[in-house]
């Protein structure tokens, strides 16, 4: 598997990353799947402290125990983890207490990559991030990053960080995948201009690239079809509708649907490694595959042609045209 350098870090990570959300729940399912994982060159694990009430992280910790300095580990804070009112968000209360339980539980002295979970409207964005430099330069943290940012509040963080010396966000971890791509409007383009790393999620919209859905197409134990959060997420009609077009498409040309859908997010130049997620080692073992995919950009542009591209960030992109005033 190749690797490729986290944002300016220098730190090397592979390609793909493997996803823990479902870890926690089966001991023996988690070890295949690590194992399976580290096998094929994976060493980078992303977790966070709610991913099956902390057990993913007590799973993880256990798995990577032998072999810690040779991978790279992430987790994150923001979701409720109690039913106190002051056991989330992003407020230096919380995460100074959320990071130590991660420590804790993944029995580990120190978190690679740490992820505020989501941007929290209640905390000052200041108050979260000097509580991340305080994790920092007590050696609990080695890099701050966030996820589910907006481009604007991301950008906000950056600059907070370089006016108060803070050590920088060296990347993100925003949704993207064929049916979601919002990324590549503003978030990536960042990633781009700050040399900022992007581990991207949900490859395969929950499920919904894998060929099992289509417009007629919902497998009952399917996580868009179970979970009511994803059933809202992946609600419009249009989605299943793109997964029978994705499907064909992949098939008519010999791929597995599930390692294309892989491929073409790790191709994406400013994505540093798609978080693979899977429930077991078959599954997993599908999205693997996807490194064996070399997607040429022809291919990665008939592919994308089956989406819709997301609005660009500005509404005037007449000079973008040859042959208009102000072109060059
Ligand atoms: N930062 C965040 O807010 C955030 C949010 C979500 C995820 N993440 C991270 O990203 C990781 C991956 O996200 P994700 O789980 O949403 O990724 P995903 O690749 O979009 O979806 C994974 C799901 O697709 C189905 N699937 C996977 N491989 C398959 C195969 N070969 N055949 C059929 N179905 C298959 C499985 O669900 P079913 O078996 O249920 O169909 C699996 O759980 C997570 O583990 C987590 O680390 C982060």
């Amino acid at each position: 598997m190749q690797q490729r350098f986290l944002g300016r870090t220098g730190v090397r990570v592979s390609s793909l990353a493997l996803g823990t959300m479902t870890f926690g729940k089966d001991d023996g399912v988690d070890a295949q799947m690590f194992g399976m994982a580290r096998e094929a060159g994976v060493n980078l694990f992303d977790c966070a402290d709610v991913y099956n009430e902390g057990n993913a992280e007590v799973s993880l910790g256990k798995l990577v125990a032998p072999c810690r300095d040779q991978v790279v580990l992430t987790s994150k804070a923001y979701f409720p983890t109690g039913p106190d009112g002051n056991a989330r968000g992003t407020s230096r209360y919380h995460l100074v207490r959320a990071v130590e339980a991660s420590l804790r539980r993944l029995g580990t002295d120190r978190i690679d990559v740490y992820f505020l979970h989501r941007f929290d409207e209640a905390t000052a964005l200041d108050e979260s991030l000097r509580a991340i430099e305080h994790l920092v330069s007590s050696g609990k943290i080695l890099y701050p990053a966030v996820s589910n940012f907006a481009a604007w509040q991301t950008a906000r963080a950056i600059g907070l960080a370089e006016r108060h010396g803070w050590q920088p966000l060296v990347c993100v971890q925003p949704m993207y995948n064929l049916a979601k791509r919002q990324a590549e409007s503003e978030i990536l383009p960042l990633c781009h201009a700050e040399r900022i790393g992007a581990l991207t999620y949900s490859p395969l919209g929950g499920g919904l690239l894998t060929g099992k859905y289509g417009v007629h197409a919902r497998p009952e134990d399917g996580r868009l079809t179970q979970w009511p959060m994803y059933r809202t997420r992946y609600g419009a009609e249009g989605y299943y509708d793109l997964a029978e077009r994705f499907t064909a498409f992949a098939r008519e040309r010999s791929f597995e649907p599930t390692a294309l859908a892989i491929a073409w997010v790790a191709s994406h130049p400013d994505v540093t490694a798609p978080i693979l997620g899977a429930r077991g080692p078959d599954q997993l073992a599908a999205c693997l595959r996807a490194a064996q995919i070399d997607l040429s950009a022809e291919l990665r542009a008939e592919i994308s042609a089956l989406s819709p591209a997301p609005a660009p960030a500005t509404d005037r992109n007449e000079e973008g045209v040859t042959n208009t005033l102000g072109s060059r």
